[in-house]
């Protein structure tokens, strides 16, 4: 009647791909303990770490919860609690890992009636109250692992995609909050139909090189022609961290989600542990407290 578990973090966008591509840290993450309970609805008893509304309406993990239960009726309820490791506001799918977790859990403690896939569905709307936007892009990692594609919102369809064994991601967290809502507000409504070109050779290009282990394929792709150069302007030292991690030996890097987090891809543990240390030395420079984390994928 009660599952402990742990909720990643995740890295959306991955650059070139927009509300479309994730990937799920599996080193970094909140606990979560969900409890079945004779009285129905959902109760949230304590959120450990971090300052977030108790009421179910108003948490993510609470509407995400009683979006599912609204559609699977069971005649029992459930309560959470949440150690928050994951800080709001820090680009690395906060309120994803809190939707994606009250959902898995509450699945798996009526018997797994849905897949996990099927959960997306009853993530967003978590996300919708986050952001103002339901978007897929972190919750469908945290709920599925690995890296994920979007490919369709309505209907949607989401993809699991393979990648290399050796690929590990970097990402480094400046302690300053930028809400996704905001991150998304100064966003473009159009784009130039030459941006669009070179943005869909790059989603093309690092999905191929995912699914053939081609890091070179994998590097070249790291590059976000239409949200980066907006949003960077929001990040303290974004280009020197950028250019850091590549120094240091990463494929590449950008933006993890909305920010301000900043990522990089590495083959191999080593590799990413040397882009961890030149992108620290970087933030080291600024009076900006950070942390870091290297995480296999
Ligand atoms: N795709 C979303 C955005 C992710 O960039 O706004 C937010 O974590």
């Amino acid at each position: 009647n009660q599952i402990k578990l742990f909720s990643p973090a995740t890295i959306a966008n991955v650059s070139c791909g927009f509300d479309v591509l994730g990937l799920c840290l599996e080193s970094v993450g909140d606990e979560m303990t969900i409890t079945k309970t004779a009285q129905p609805g959902i109760r949230i008893t304590e959120i450990v770490g971090t300052d977030l509304p108790l009421e179910a309406e108003k948490n993510v993990a609470g509407v995400a919860a009683l979006a599912l239960l609204a559609h699977l009726q069971p005649d029992c309820g459930f309560e959470i609690r949440i150690v928050k490791n994951i800080k709001a506001g820090s680009g690395i799918g906060s309120s994803a890992a809190s939707a994606a977790g009250a959902v898995f859990g509450i699945n798996q403690l009526l018997g797994a009636p849905l897949t996990n896939k099927e959960l997306v569905h009853f993530a967003i709307q978590g996300e919708k109250l986050a952001s103002g936007s339901a978007h897929a892009d972190n919750v469908a990692p945290a709920l599925l692992g690995g890296f994920t594609l979007v490919r369709s919102y309505e209907p949607l369809d989401i993809i699991t995609i393979p990648s290399p064994n050796e690929l590990y991601v970097t990402v480094i967290h400046p302690h300053i909050e930028l809400k996704t809502k905001d991150a998304r507000s100064v966003l473009k409504e159009n784009i130039p139909l030459k941006k669009a070109t070179i943005q869909c050779g790059n989603l093309g290009g690092l999905i191929s090189g995912l699914y053939t282990g081609d890091y070179g394929l994998i590097g070249r792709s790291l590059h976000d022609e239409l949200v980066e150069p907006i949003r960077s302007i929001l990040i303290p030292q974004f280009d020197e961290l950028k250019a850091a991690a590549k120094t240091a030996g990463a494929l590449g890097g950008g933006i993890s989600g909305s920010g301000p987090s900043v990522f990089a891809l590495s083959k191999g543990k080593e590799t990413a542990a040397k882009a961890a240390d030149a992108m620290s030395a970087i933030m080291l420079q600024t009076s900006v407290p950070f942390d870091v984390h290297v995480s296999p994928i």
